[in-house]
């Protein structure tokens, strides 16, 4: 992780070293040199905006990108009205691009206005050879274009950005590189994700994720666990773990290592008091991982476990390697051995060829696991994915009305689970006060639902009892039982 750098003994008149992440550092330490110009020009220091989209993962990825901007002398800002705004997009269906074509027409009338500005664009949307074609095209006022393999390549592409007018552009294909070390802030003193791999093998036939994440790596345990132990003496009390097939990290290591594994050994690092991860896929979920929830005391009692559909032979088709009945199988392993346990899920609704049949699988397996909360998508064809090709795409009204009925369903299921709980104690992490009502505060269960209860500001990042006095559907208003822990 990173550590607090002396600027002034990097040398930035000699050539740039070879080696990461000091390559990384010495050009932060050169666009230090032009925050501090811009700051004696202007009588202020440069405003930066990261606008991010997506998943937990880019959001970590935005972190890192915060991080690299205040170590450049940037100043944050939640406006992009700014002198510097990069936009970490998403991909996996057709709606995020297009907020990212929206949204760019916008800051291209700011820009106009302020010459001086820059404007960059990574992460997955950039890692579609379509999508790099029409910037260069029609998105000419965009500076810097990167991608998913090399965001820790920011600090150089910025500096070659700041001493040329030209687009700067850098994509690669895949990587099998690692970056340890550079600066990130966290978005939250108290909770942290943590990614433990990056990419997916698993090429679902929707998905476009395997091919701009890349193949799958895993970072080395001792590089996690040191993280996590310094993210812990940093205040950090909750982690989550992250990856996009989180069941089958340490494959790839040269000393393979189980995520059950990975887990016991998270659990050890003192001050960390609550452990989460994320995604699960159902084909990969071992024994091995379902005995240790069982019998931790710091993995939360929840479980993302994407369903994606509940009929056998969708479920073929999307090439997710299980069944109905296995699935259900599963759920009810996992129930017996960690009881209390909450499930949520992904769900899409209009896969190629779905029939109202197959639909109707997917209903019955929501109403049989009754889950705590689902995302439901619409399925979003994705130029490109085995699936994209498939013929009998379903009708817009035919989606439209089966999502309408899932989505009901979820919140039935979601309302009486909350309910069952309702009057209990429990424990709630306190992660803000409540922006409708200042004299509240609001947290969450282990089981991840949101408490609302009278408190105050110095609660932020303590685990304290609360009782769930009142359920409103998918969150509660509480009252303090008890003592911080
Ligand atoms: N269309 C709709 N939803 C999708 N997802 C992934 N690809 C698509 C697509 N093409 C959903 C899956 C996945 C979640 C992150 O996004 O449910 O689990
Ligand atoms: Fe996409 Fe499937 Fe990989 Fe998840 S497991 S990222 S849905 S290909």
């Amino acid at each position: 992780m990173f550590q607090e750098i002396d600027w002034d003994k990097i040398k930035i008149e000699s050539e740039p070293p070879k080696e990461e992440p000091q390559r990384q550092y010495y050009f932060m330490a050169k666009c230090r040199q032009f925050t501090k110009q811009f700051k004696a020009e202007h009588g202020r220091v440069p405003m930066a905006h990261v606008q991010n989209y997506g998943c937990q993962m880019n959001a970590r990825d935005s972190e890192k990108l915060t991080g690299i901007l205040e170590a450049m002398g940037y100043e944050i800002t939640d406006s992009e009205e700014a002198d510097f705004v990069i936009y970490n997009t998403c991909t996996v269906r057709e709606n995020a691009n297009n907020k990212v074509w929206g949204r760019l027409g916008y800051l291209n009338a700011y820009k106009k206005k302020h010459p001086h500005m820059k404007i960059a664009l990574c992460g997955c949307m950039m890692q579609e050879t379509e999508v790099i074609e029409k910037i260069k095209k029609s998105y000419r006022f965009v500076d810097i274009v990167f991608g998913t393999h090399n965001i820790y390549k920011f600090a150089e592409l910025m500096h070659t950005a700041l001493q040329q007018n030209d687009m700067v552009i850098d994509i690669w294909k895949d990587t099998d590189k690692i970056v340890e070390d550079l600066p990130v802030e966290r978005k939250y003193a108290f909770k942290s994700g943590v990614n433990i791999m990056f990419g997916c093998n698993n090429f679902c036939s929707y998905c476009i994720v395997p091919y701009v994440r890349g193949r799958e790596r895993s970072r080395k345990p001792q590089d996690i666990l040191r993280e996590i132990e310094r993210l812990a003496a940093d205040g950090v009390v909750e982690v989550m773990l992250l990856g996009q097939n989180v069941n089958s990290y340490g494959k790839t290591l040269d000393e393979p290592m189980t995520f059950a594994q990975l887990l016991q050994e998270v659990e050890k690092i003192e001050g960390i008091k609550r452990i989460r991860f994320m995604t699960s896929h159902p084909k990969d979920l071992s024994d091995e991982l379902i005995e240790v929830m069982g019998k931790s005391h710091k993995i939360c009692n929840h479980l993302h476990l994407p369903l994606q559909s509940g009929s056998s032979r969708i479920l073929k088709e999307m090439n997710r390697h299980y069944d109905k009945e296995q699935y259900l199988a599963l759920v009810a392993k996992i129930r017996a051995a960690v009881p209390n346990i909450a499930l949520t899920t992904d769900i899409i609704v209009g896969f190629p060829g779905e029939t109202e049949e197959d639909f109707s699988e997917t209903m019955d397996v929501v109403r049989k696991v009754g889950y705590e909360s689902a995302f439901t998508f619409i399925y979003s064809k994705r130029t490109g994915t085995p699936a994209a090709v498939k013929e009998e795409q379903i009708p817009e009204d035919v989606v439209k009305d089966r999502f309408d009925r899932l989505l009901k369903e979820v919140q039935r299921c979601s309302a009486a689970r909350a309910e069952a709980l309702t009057g209990r104690l429990d424990e709630v992490l306190v992660e803000e006060v409540n922006e409708q009502d200042d004299t509240l505060v609001s947290g969450r269960l282990g089981n991840n639902f949101i408490v609302h209860f009278p408190g105050s500001r110095d609660m932020i990042g303590k685990i304290v009892k609360v009782k769930l006095k009142e359920c409103k559907g998918f969150y509660y208003y509480g009252e303090l039982a008890g003592q911080e822990r």
